[in-house]
């Protein structure tokens, strides 16, 4: 329900066709288009960093990095806005201002509020409604444009969904938008925290540095393969374990559709939102340890092998039978963007001592950004 739920998608995503397209797209993650894509970008936003030589916000990068490479993914079109010169696109916009105000809806405490400015269409209710707007006018000229320049040939999510479901707009912007809005600031969410943690554990660089350095082949490969970072366990490990510190989606809610009782005995009215909260799984003893808040990728090893954990304990891609179906390509994309940054640069958080404060929103966002200082470096191939 985070934030799925305004574009009306909810049971249509438990169609076996989607699963199944999906699916289809991981597997060619290995082989051909959108893996290929994922590393052109990855060089691109490499030729940014060493562009920007100053104190630069990550954050934004990031997020720019993500909507290109979902946009791309999802309808083979690249808006462009990884060039930070560039003004971010209406699209872009229009996500960022229908994610916050939907998250000001779910913080309020009675929804009486929302839905009577929603019923007068005024204040934040009329700025949502625009904004979705954009979103679906924006989505739906996409889809137009594809049929008239033809999709039977194309790899994009958009294209595969249409050789199938040729006419009804509304599923296939429904499908797309959704997509868009799960895959995007999931994805830099999590890189966010993961380069916030790096930067206050060094030695964890280090043994990711090492990892790198045996699989990749020297002097400089720019790229890692699909197979070679399907054998990085310890970056895998690092990944996973900056996501339970520092999970893209914080909480997430459901509403019982019927009476209910969990599985330890609590009975749930229907109508209750019941909210699940990894940020506050991931910190507790009880589930984690006595070290529960130290960043340890080797929790996630046995002998040298990334094991991933039962996702009802680390439910932060969801758990059950409505888990990310992206997320898969998600820790791809990351150990692709990662492996690639870190052998060529050190990226330094600026005041890394103090903690990360959130800005509301449906996912994680450090207010004020992420400040960092990249020193590109020197003489690597070298070191003994
Ligand atoms: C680190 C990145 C990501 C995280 C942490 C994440 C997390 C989540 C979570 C918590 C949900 C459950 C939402 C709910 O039902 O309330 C979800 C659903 C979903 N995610 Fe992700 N996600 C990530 C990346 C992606 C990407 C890259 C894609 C697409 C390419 C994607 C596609 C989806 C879809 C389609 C669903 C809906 C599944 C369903 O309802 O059956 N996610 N994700």
């Amino acid at each position: 329900m985070y934030l799925l739920s305004f574009f009306s998608l909810g049971k249509k995503m438990q169609d076996k066709e989607i699963r199944n397209r999906l699916q289809e797209s991981e597997r060619k993650l290995g082989s051909s288009m959108p893996f290929d894509e994922a590393k052109e970008r990855v060089t691109q936003l490499e030729k940014e960093v060493t562009s920007l030589d100053s104190v630069m916000d990550l954050q934004d990068i990031l997020r720019r990095f993500s909507f290109d490479n979902i946009c791309k993914f999802s309808f083979g079109v690249d808006p462009g806005c990884l060039q930070p010169s560039l003004p971010v696109s209406p699209f872009a916009a229009a996500f960022d201002t229908a994610s916050k105000l939907s998250a000001e809806r779910a913080m309020t405490s009675s929804p009486i509020t929302w839905k009577i400015k929603r019923l007068l269409n005024i204040g934040s209710e009329k700025k949502l409604k625009q904004a979705i707007k954009i979103i679906n006018n924006l989505a739906e000229e996409l889809i137009n444009k594809r049929r008239k320049i033809g999709f039977s040939t194309r790899k994009d999510l958009l294209s595969r969904f249409m050789s199938s479901v040729e006419n009804d707009n509304k599923y296939l912007r429904d499908i797309i938008v959704s997509f868009l809005l799960a895959g995007r600031d999931t994805v830099a969410a999590a890189l966010t925290g993961f380069f916030f943690l790096l930067s206050k554990n060094p030695s964890v660089e280090v043994l990711i540095r090492e990892e790198l350095d045996r699989i990749l082949d020297n002097p400089v490969q720019e790229c890692a393969s699909f197979e070679q970072l399907q054998r990085m366990h310890y970056l895998t490990a690092a990944i996973y374990e900056s996501m339970r510190l520092f999970p893209p989606v914080q909480f997430d809610s459901k509403f019982a559709q019927e009476d209910d009782v969990l599985p330890d005995g609590t009975f749930v009215p229907m109508g209750t939102r019941v909210t699940y909260h990894p940020y506050a799984m991931g910190r507790m003893e009880r589930v984690w340890g006595s070290d529960c808040l130290k960043f340890k990728p080797e929790r996630w090893l046995h002998d040298g092998v990334f094991v991933p954990e039962d996702p009802f304990k680390y439910p932060v891609f969801q758990a059950g039978v409505r888990i990310c179906l992206g997320k898969e390509l998600a820790v791809v994309e990351m150990k692709s963007l990662v492996a690639t940054l870190i052998r060529q640069f050190d990226i330094r958080v600026v005041g890394s001592d103090t903690e990360p404060r959130f800005a509301p929103g449906l996912t994680a966002t450090m207010r004020g950004g992420l400040s960092v200082r990249v020193y590109e470096r020197s003489g690597r191939w070298n070191d003994p």
